[in-house]
């Protein structure tokens, strides 16, 4: 197989039925190419506009802000703008906190709901913040529940029994880009009584997550990513409708409430997933979030995701037709188990990493040994992916190794 030449890939560009999406992202810094789509999206232009929107609010609405602009609907708003992307049912999503809230939510709502079991099951090496959450959601049962964790991604599975509340499954690893079958573990928790939480941060908006098919009870991800939605972007919290009536709030906000604004003393939750919102939204962070979710207004999420998936395999290609020694593919080849990112381990990832830098390429490092090239199916081109590998060639092997 050989390499695609520059003008194959800008063949294939002129033909991508989401060629012009990526013409709303403006480029960053002259020159640099940026492969990390898994930390934090590019900006899109509707970002400009959405933040000249709000400051105008602000200045001439203030306090009417809150009546005459749409700011206090946003969360439930952004949630349907999300829903498709995820595969999720109309009014099962809301925008609102970080991820870490959200997981603590979900978790609490999960294991409420199974009050008789003691054990969250998760992956040893899920991402650090879901094992803290994830250990103080189990201590807060009432008798007292522990976190098990599995070493093996594969073995969490068989790991769930009778006294599992809750499985904590992390959609795509943030190391090796595995991409658990949802349904499956789905299936197989079912059939033990125990409820399933997602968090499908490196997934969103890259691959396909669904949600809905996959029958999942709860899930949460990150804005930032593959999302677009900027530095600190609110994140989402799914709440599948067969569980909306019954699932606690576990923080009783006045955003939660039915009537927020009637400043009743008792509180009585709002129907479906709004009752999870807590507190006054981030009306800045919100605008920016939904103008990058705007763009999917008109996208097909299938054809994101096979954007997403002929880019990481040329990714992939481009890579392993590098002189060697070259970085060895880590993420899955097979695109139906990989999530938003393709990753390399590397003898010295972050030296590395580094070197990528000299040569205007950003990648990302987790240690000890993990390169991430980060995917976005919206403001990738192919001929990024087919710059990088000339700007690797020119790189390797004396520089990098
Ligand atoms: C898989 C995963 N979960 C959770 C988080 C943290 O989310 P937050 O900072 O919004 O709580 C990250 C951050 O990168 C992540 O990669």
């Amino acid at each position: 197989m050989g390499s695609l030449s520059r003008a194959e890939c800008e063949s294939l560009d002129n033909r991508d039925p989401l060629g012009r999406i990526a013409d709303e992202f403006p480029p960053g810094e002259p020159g640099w190419l940026y492969f990390d789509a898994n930390s934090i999206g590019a900006m899109p232009i509707g970002a400009h506009r959405a933040m000249s929107r709000i400051t105008d609010e602000w200045r001439r609405l203030r306090r009417r802000g809150w009546s005459d602009a749409d700011w206090l609907d946003a969360p439930v708003r952004l949630g349907n703008k999300l829903a498709p992307v995820l595969g999720a049912e109309p009014g099962s999503v809301v925008v609102c906190d970080s991820t870490s809230i959200n997981l603590y939510k979900a978790l609490r709502m999960a294991m409420t709901m199974r009050p008789e079991r003691e054990n969250i099951v998760a992956e040893s090496g899920a991402f650090p913040t879901d094992l803290y959450v994830a250990e103080s959601a189990a201590r807060d049962q009432i008798q007292g529940g522990s976190l098990v964790r599995v070493e093996e991604a594969k073995a969490l599975a068989e790991s769930i029994d009778r006294d599992t509340a809750v499985v904590l499954v992390t959609h795509t690893d943030y190391r090796t880009s595995y991409r658990h079958d949802l349904a499956s573990l789905v299936r197989r928790a079912h059939t033990q009584d125990a409820l399933v939480v997602c968090d499908a941060s490196h997934s969103a908006g890259a691959v396909e997550v669904g949600l809905a098919a996959a029958g999942v009870d709860f899930a949460v991800g990150c804005g930032y990513k593959y999302l677009c939605g900027g530095p600190g972007a609110p994140a989402w919290l799914y709440v599948a409708p067969r569980h909306q009536a019954q699932a606690e709030s576990v923080i009783q906000g006045w955003m939660g409430h039915a009537q927020p604004m009637a400043m009743d003393p008792h509180y009585t939750p709002a129907p479906g997933a709004k009752r999870h919102l807590a507190g006054t939204p981030p009306v800045a962070g919100n605008a920016l979030m939904e103008a990058a979710l705007d763009l999917w207004r008109d996208i097909e999420p299938q054809a994101a995701f096979a954007k997403h998936k002929a880019l990481s395999d040329l990714l992939i290609r481009v890579i392993e037709e590098l002189p060697a020694p070259r970085p060895m593919l880590v993420a899955p080849r097979d695109p139906a188990r990989r999530g938003g990112f393709v990753s390399f381990r590397h003898r010295e990832a972050e030296i590395y990493v580094r070197a990528l830098e000299t040569g205007k390429i950003v990648a990302s490092y987790r240690a000890p040994d993990i390169v991430r090239f980060g995917v976005s199916p919206l403001y990738h081109r192919y001929v990024d992916v087919w710059t990088l590998g000339e700007r690797l060639r020119s790189l390797h092997p004396e520089r990098t190794q």
